[in-house]
């Protein structure tokens, strides 16, 4: 249908040896018609990026039509692209940061009036600010600490101990994050109770309530030497009214992140109530302004298409 991709790679293999960012050839033998990389010997600027892109709508008399993040660590940036390049259909800017940084993302949901985690953010070096705030927070183990703008379950750790809490966020305070960047603090978050989701969504002005909850799954995550592995993971009907209360939970947490165009991903805990026969009090755990991981789009499709 004369679509163009243009994939952006910020990270080329060949100058970072990273194994998590895929090839230019690998994503032109894919489909991809252009790639953009920052030039040999540079780093990634945005502004560089958007220059470049324009050019290439000149040049190549195409128009592009949106820039959808392909991985978590390019969530924040996506939207600037978009708006660099003179797009509108992109997620609200001022609440970027609030897309990516797991304490700007529970303030925003909170000022949206729905349930959150109680949290602190933690400073010291060597952790010795954990007593207090846990103690402030009246926080019962395990505690979790994690890094405030992580990926792929990379510094999250599940404490049992006040030991443990003190030396996993003093390790992160001092530490470089998953994502390359230095972590200005920990996060320090009650331990949720209840069964795992992810409830996956499509946002889009042209949808009644400008989000629209697509597919849910339930975890079976079990905890790993303080880390949740998931064991299996199974879709279960976002219709059905034992899923409700998670759905319209889900469509307020990504307005009240700003996710106006494109997909999002809400992962979050639900307590059963047997009487009422439903999940009841949703809590966020987090929420991705990009698709899911770990092949559920794939999954999805196979089951839609009988496969
Ligand atoms: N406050 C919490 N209470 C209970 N469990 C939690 C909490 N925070 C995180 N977890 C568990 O740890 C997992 C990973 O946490 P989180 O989603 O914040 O990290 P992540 O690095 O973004 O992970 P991923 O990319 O795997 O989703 C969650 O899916 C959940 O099972
Ligand atoms: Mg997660």
């Amino acid at each position: 249908r004369g679509l163009f991709t243009m994939a952006v790679i910020p990270k080329p293999k060949r100058i970072t040896g990273s194994e998590f960012y895929p090839t230019a050839e690998a994503l032109l033998e894919f489909g991809v018609h252009q790639v953009y990389e920052p030039p040999i010997g540079q780093k990634f600027d945005i502004t560089e990026c958007a220059n470049h892109l324009q050019t290439v709508e000149q040049q190549q008399n195409i128009r592009f039509l949106g820039v959808i993040p392909l991985r978590e660590s390019a969530v924040d940036y996506s939207d600037v692209l978009a708006a660099l390049l003179g797009l509108h259909v992109h997620n609200d800017l001022g609440l970027s940061s609030a897309r990516r940084d797991k304490g700007l993302m529970k303030t925003a949901v909170a000022n949206a009036g729905l349930r959150v985690a109680k949290f602190a953010r933690l400073t010291a070096q060597d952790g010795s600010d954990v007593p207090n705030a846990i103690k402030s927070l009246e926080l019962d183990f395990p505690v979790v600490v994690k890094t405030p703008r992580g990926m792929s379950t990379m510094d999250v750790y599940i404490c049992g101990s006040m030991e443990e809490a003190v030396r996993r966020s003093g390790q992160i305070v001092r530490s470089v994050g998953p994502d390359g960047k230095k972590a200005n603090y920990s996060l320090l978050e009650e331990f949720l109770v209840g069964s795992e989701f992810a409830v996956n969504l499509i946002a889009s002005p042209t949808t009644p309530r400008g989000v629209q909850v697509t597919d849910i799954w339930e975890y079976n995550k079990v905890s790993t030497d303080g880390t949740m592995v998931n064991t299996w993971q199974t879709m279960v009907d976002p219709h059905s009214d034992t899923y409700a209360a998670l759905v319209r939970y889900a469509e307020g947490v990504c307005r009240a992140v700003g996710i106006k165009y494109g997909f999002a991903h809400v992962e979050l805990m639900s307590r059963y109530d047997e009487k009422k026969n439903k999940f009841v009090e949703p809590v966020m755990v987090e929420v991705g302004a990009r698709l899911a991981g770990g092949r559920k789009a794939i999954m999805a499709g196979g089951t839609g298409s009988g496969g």
